[in-house]
Order: C-alpha cells, then structure tokens, then sequence
C-alpha cells in the first residue's frame, strides 16, 4: 500500500514538474519570429526608401554593392532588377536560387514579408 503511494506521488510529482518546465521555458524563450511578425504591419503600402532599402542595407548591402558581387542592391534600380531575377526567390529559400543572406541566418519573417509584398505591389521607387 505504502509503496503504491509513492509511486502515485512520484508520477504526480513528474507531471507537474514537467508542466512548469515546459511552460517556463516558453516564457523564457518567447518565439522571436512571433513577436516581430506582432509588430510587423504590412497591411499599409511599403515604402521603398523607408522600409525595403534599410532591410536590404543591413542584411545584404555588405556584399552586394557597387564594387562588390552583382546586383547591386544599394540603389533603386539595381533593386528594381532584382526583383525581375530571383530577389524574393532567395530571401524565402525556396531552393530555385543561392539562399540569401548568404551564409547567414534567414531573415525574420517581417523583413522577408515586407520585400515581398514592396515586389507584389508593383517595385514603387516610394
Ligand atoms: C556574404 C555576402 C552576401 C550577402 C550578405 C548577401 N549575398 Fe546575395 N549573393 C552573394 C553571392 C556570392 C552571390 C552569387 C551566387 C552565390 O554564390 O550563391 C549572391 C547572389 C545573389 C543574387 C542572385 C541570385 C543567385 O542565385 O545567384 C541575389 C538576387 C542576391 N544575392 C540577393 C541578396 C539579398 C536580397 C541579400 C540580403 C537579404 C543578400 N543577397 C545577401 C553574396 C551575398
């Protein structure tokens, strides 16, 4: 009998440990991708100068500028032409082009959704 009850006490005591540690550890590692696609609005018209050149300046400008590994996405047009040839296929990975950033991590999904949607909605210079 006594030892019917510890086992039960040992199995009760086993399931709550593990709730709290599972749910501690969401609170403490809240997903990244979640709480910035939260403050992530796309809804509204994307802007070139004020949201795709600055996603693109610090993800990719280190490399591909005017001296360095072709496009050149440090201006409008070179911008512009990439969107014709593969911008959005490299920075969604979907496998037709090199992954982008290279050698880095993806981008958040904020970032990829707002060059997305900047290339859906016509490549405006805006
Ligand atoms: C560390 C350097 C580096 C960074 C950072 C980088 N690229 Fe690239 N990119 C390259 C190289 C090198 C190539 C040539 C193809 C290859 O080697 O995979 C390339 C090719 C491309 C191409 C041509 C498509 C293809 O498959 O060849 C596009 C478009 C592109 N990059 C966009 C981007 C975008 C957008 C970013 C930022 C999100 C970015 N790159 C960040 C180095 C980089």
């Amino acid at each position: 009998m006594l030892k019917k009850i510890i086992r039960i006490s040992i199995f009760i005591a086993a399931v709550i440990f593990f709730n709290c540690t599972k749910r501690n550890f969401k609170q403490l590692h809240p997903d990244p991708e979640v709480s910035v696609v939260k403050n992530c609005d796309t809804t509204s018209a994307i802007s070139y100068s004020g949201q795709v050149a600055k996603i693109l300046n610090d993800n990719c400008n280190n490399c591909h500028n005017s001296t360095g590994t072709p496009p050149d996405l440090t201006n409008y047009n070179g911008v512009a032409a990439s969107a014709q040839m593969g911008l959005v296929s490299c920075i969604v990975w979907d496998g037709n082009t090199s992954n982008m950033p290279k050698s880095a991590s993806k981008m958040s999904v904020c970032d990829i959704t707002v060059i997305s949607k900047w290339v859906s909605q016509g490549v405006l210079n805006n």
